[in-house]
């Protein structure tokens, strides 16, 4: 399938009200998106235009039963200016793992990165230069019938906007994880970015940020032991010298981070070990002195340095002065976005519009 995207440009750009050195994640858009619609069984109206809203009648399914997902990515660019995209076929491949799992049409391959790279060719003036700062790009599919019933949609609206964004924590985080909420059990839907996995983490979010915690840091939903990940990010455990992130067991979100992370990791000669880590080990290992670092992956947080775990009455306090593991991941991952480091991994892809 090859696309024909339509294009219509703004005539009142609002690029110079931005100061890229003050920007609130999420908060600030771009001139453009892209839409296309999924009718009769095809992608068609594929056209990039001046963001705007979208009409939505009331009974659309998505606002009932959540047939709703999502990807992050960042796009970055390099000191000659091209725009750069990180490991974007991956993040297709992902999307349509989250369409399948929720009863929605795959957006072919060609689709979904042709609006992905014609978009951020588009829009590249907007891509913050400074280190950690980037274009966050937001795919998103949407069930489009409007039926009160629970079944899937026969339409669907595929749509991509972008932001620059600067860093999602600007300091070290502090994680709470509760016995008994949860957020994924295995064989339900926490291992795709279905928009509704975050809804239901929202509630303990803000139980954890009512006693001055970031995010939480979800237990496993049968023994409420084994740690899964944190609201918006993987997580991975220095203890001695092994480099220890619980493994995908079907309830825990397939980063892309993650995957990178460990990759570098592994690439630089580190011992990384996927597999369940309980809360009691992690206890066992921040008494014995052995717990030298807890950082957290994503594509929005990047690498972020957890600074304390608290569990029940536990409370474990990390030194996040010197934190060489994750410090090399994330100076790796901003390095290879920015060109500055040499991408061995064939994970840069420049963005050129079809
Ligand atoms: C991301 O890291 O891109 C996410 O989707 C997490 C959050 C911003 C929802």
């Amino acid at each position: 399938m090859s696309v024909q995207i339509k294009i219509t440009k703004t005539t009142h750009s609002k690029l110079n009200e931005v100061d890229f050195n003050n920007i609130p994640f999420g908060k600030t858009f771009t001139d453009h998106m892209f839409e296309a619609d999924y009718i009769n069984g095809e992608w068609q109206n594929a056209q990039i235009k001046p963001l705007t809203e979208i009409p939505v009648h009331p009974g659309n399914m998505a606002w009932h039963y959540g047939q709703a997902i999502f990807e992050g990515m960042k796009a970055t660019r390099d000191e000659a200016g091209n725009a750069l995209l990180f490991r974007p076929k991956e993040h297709s491949i992902r999307f349509n793992k989250s369409a399948e799992r929720l009863s929605m049409p795959h957006v072919p391959e060609d689709l979904f990165l042709d609006a992905i790279h014609t978009l951020v060719d588009l829009e590249k003036a907007w891509i913050p230069p400074q280190t950690g700062s980037a274009m966050y790009i937001r795919p998103f599919m949407i069930s489009f019938d409007h039926t009160i019933g629970v079944k899937p949609s026969d339409t669907y609206k595929f749509m991509v906007f972008v932001l620059p964004v600067g860093p999602y924590y600007s300091q070290p985080v502090k994680l709470m994880a509760f016995p008994e909420y949860v957020r994924a059990v295995v064989g339900g839907v926490g291992e795709v970015k279905a928009a509704g996995n975050y809804a239901a983490s929202l509630f303990p979010a803000a139980m954890a940020k009512k006693e001055g915690y970031d995010q939480v840091m979800w237990l496993d939903g049968i023994h409420h032991k084994f740690i899964q990940e944190v609201g918006t990010m993987n997580i991975f455990f220095v203890i001695g010298d092994d480099i220890i992130t619980p493994n995908l067991d079907g309830a825990i979100l397939k980063g892309i981070t993650r995957d990178s992370a460990i990759k570098i990791l592994k690439s630089k000669g580190h011992n990384v070990i996927e597999k369940p880590i309980s809360i009691d080990e992690i206890i066992e290992a921040s008494n014995s002195g052995r717990l030298k670092e807890v950082f957290g992956t994503g594509t929005a947080a990047v690498v972020a340095q957890v600074a304390t775990i608290k569990y029940n009455d536990v409370i474990m306090n990390l030194d996040t002065s010197h934190v060489p593991v994750s410090t090399m991941v994330k100076d790796t991952i901003n390095g290879l976005r920015n060109r500055t480091v040499e991408d061995t991994f064939g994970w840069i892809v420049p963005a050129k519009g079809v």
